[in-house]
This record gives C-alpha cells, structure tokens and sequence, in this order.
C-alpha cells in the first residue's frame, strides 16, 4: 500500500484555481477553512436564506448561491449530505464547467449510482477518516489526517493529481493519503457504521449495562464498568495496538477478555457481519438511506426520541452532574 505525503505530492494542480464547496456542515466548514488556509481561492456554496451564510462569512469565507458557485469554480467539492447528493447533483449539472474536477468525501453516491457524473469531468474522491471538527483542528496544530483517496472518472487525464493537490491543501498529506476506489472505500465505511465501531460496538454496551442491571448491579456501577472505560480502551488502542493494549491491562483483565471476547463475538456474529457486507454491496443500506430522506427521517427522528429516555441515559446525566 502506498502512502502518499506532502513531500511526494505535487501542490500545482490547484494553483490559480477556484473550488466551491457545497454545504457548510461537519465536513464542508472544515475543508473551506483549510483551502482558504492553504492559499486557494475558495467558495462556499449555499441553498437560498441557508442559515450557514452568516456563520461562513464571519470566519472570512466568500459565499454564493450553488448554482453560482458552481459555475465560478474549476473543482466543486460535493459536501452535502449524502442521502440528498442525487438532487443536489441534478440542480448543479447545468453549471458545472466543461472539464471540471467533481470531488466527493464518501464514495456512496457516485458507488450506488445516485450520481452519475457528466463524462466530461474528473470525479474524485478525497474522504478524510474522522470527522471535520478534528480535521480542522489537526490542520491547526499544524497536524493531518489521514485520508483516502480515489478517481471514478478521468476525463483529462488530470484527475489523480487534482485529487492528490486537494488532499494536500485540506492537510490530510502531513498524515498519508492511501489510495482506495469509490466502491472499496464506500463499503467499508457503510459496513463499519453498521457491524462495527458505530452500530455494534454501543448496542454491546447497551447489553452489557442491561444485563448488569438485571442482575441487580446499580445502574451507576454498571454504566461505570459497561460504558465508562470504552475511552480507556480507545486510548491505549491507538497508542499501542490491540496486542500491546491487552498486555498494557492487568492480568485478571487479561484473562477475562480472552476466555470471554469470543465467547461474545462467536461465529454467529461473524456470520452475521458478513451478511451485512453482502447487503450493503447489493446496495440495500443505499436504498435504505434514500427511502429515509424520502420519509422526512421519521424512522431517525423516532430512534433519537428513544434513544434519550432509556435508563442508561438517565444514569450518563445523573453521572455527568456529579462530575
Ligand atoms: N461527518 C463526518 O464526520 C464525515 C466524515 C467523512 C466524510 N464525510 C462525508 O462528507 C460529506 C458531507 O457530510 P457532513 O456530515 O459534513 O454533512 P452535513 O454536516 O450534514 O452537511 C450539512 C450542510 O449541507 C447542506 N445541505 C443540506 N441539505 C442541502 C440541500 N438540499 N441543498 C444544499 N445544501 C444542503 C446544509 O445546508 P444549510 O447550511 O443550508 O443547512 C449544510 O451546510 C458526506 O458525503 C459525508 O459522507 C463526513
């Protein structure tokens, strides 16, 4: 696997460029401060009476209406939610320049066939592995992170460096971009956010406080044990690896988590991860995703109202006051 860093990438192709970015969100607010950083004229495109102009303009950033945006710009980054890329795309195709870079942060709307980029265009991709707050802090302190990157379409021949400058100027090169494509990068990340880190991993420590609880421990101990130490468990994973994370904890630790971890995480979860894999392949989360916009994200909205009522979160706010 190559890693790519500053010293190999070649700043040149985004020299006396424009980029839009669409959407000034988590990701958008992030990228257009760094370019800006960076010396590359940005701007920031909106939707009309979008409640983001007044905050992009007072951190200096030159906005405009997206169609606008669009037409000024030699790269448009795609940085809109993802379940509302197909529209947003078929509202900006009109305007986008004969020969422009179209960039994207997930490989799903281009992977599923929600975008279907206008062949004359360089379609890329420059997706950083955390979220923008992180990426605009990290950039600060004069730090990176890590991204990975992808051409879908290479209409003149430009698209890998154009793909490779951006990833420069956003400061994801002090830390490595590493070459993937649309539909790797989309599939991972779609499996991850189901099986493991962000839909398996809080449902394991949901069960594991309920079932603490039923057996008569104090919902406070058990959030403690269950919930508690999963920063602990983080932090000594990126220091030392999953290996040196378990001999850095004590023996009786140790122990536990070898004789339990996979009597928890058996083959029938294996079995069941790797039928999450087929299904996101067969595009059923992407169908998924766009049904639920198409809903007004009632199903979302009903989990989040859920989500804040159960014991658990009563016992985290009664804890954080204590704090
Ligand atoms: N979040 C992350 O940590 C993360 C990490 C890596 C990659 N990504 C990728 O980055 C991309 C952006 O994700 P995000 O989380 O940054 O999105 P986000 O924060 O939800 O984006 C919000 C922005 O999108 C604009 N927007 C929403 N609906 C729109 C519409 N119909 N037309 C025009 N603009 C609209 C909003 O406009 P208003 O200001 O007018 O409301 C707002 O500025 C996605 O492809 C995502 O997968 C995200």
């Amino acid at each position: 696997m190559e890693l790519l860093l500053d010293a190999d990438i070649d700043p040149a192709p985004l020299a006396g460029k424009r980029v839009a970015i669409l959407g000034y969100g988590n990701q958008g607010r992030a990228q257009a401060l760094n370019l800006r950083d960076s010396g590359i004229d940005v701007v920031v495109g909106l939707r009309g009476g979008s409640g983001s102009t007044i905050e992009a303009e007072s951190a200096g950033l030159a906005t405009d209406l997206l169609e606008a945006a669009v037409a000024s710009a030699d790269l448009v980054m795609m940085l809109a939610p993802d379940e509302i890329h197909a529209s947003l795309y078929r509202e900006i195709e009109p305007h986008l320049r004969r020969g422009a870079a179209l960039g994207f942060s997930h490989g799903l709307s281009v992977r599923f066939g929600l975008v279907e980029p206008r062949a004359d265009l360089n379609v890329f991709l420059l997706a950083p592995k955390g979220p923008g707050t992180a990426l605009r802090s990290l950039y600060q302190q004069g730090k990176g992170m890590i991204a990975v990157w992808a051409v879908a379409q290479d209409a003149t021949g430009k698209a890998r460096d154009i793909a490779l400058a951006y990833g420069r100027a956003i400061g994801c090169g002090r830390a490595g971009l590493i070459a993937s494509t649309f539909a790797e990068e989309a599939e991972a990340d779609l499996f991850n956010e189901q099986a493991v880190v962000w839909g398996a991993v809080p449902e394991l420590l949901i069960a594991g406080f309920e079932t603490l609880v039923e057996g008569g421990a104090s919902p406070e101990l058990a959030y403690l044990e269950c919930v508690g130490e999963l920063k602990l468990l983080a932090e000594l994973i990126e220091a030392r690896g999953i290996a040196g994370m378990r001999e850095a904890i004590s023996n009786t630790a140790e122990l536990g988590a070898l004789l339990g971890g996979r009597r928890i995480v058996d083959e029938g979860v294996r079995g069941r991860m790797a039928d999450v894999l087929r299904e996101v392949r067969a595009g059923r989360f992407a169908e998924e995703l766009s049904q639920e916009e198409a809903t007004g994200y009632a199903r979302l909205e009903r989990a989040r109202r859920d989500n804040r009522s159960t014991l658990l979160e009563e016992t985290y706010r009664r804890l954080n006051r204590a704090d």
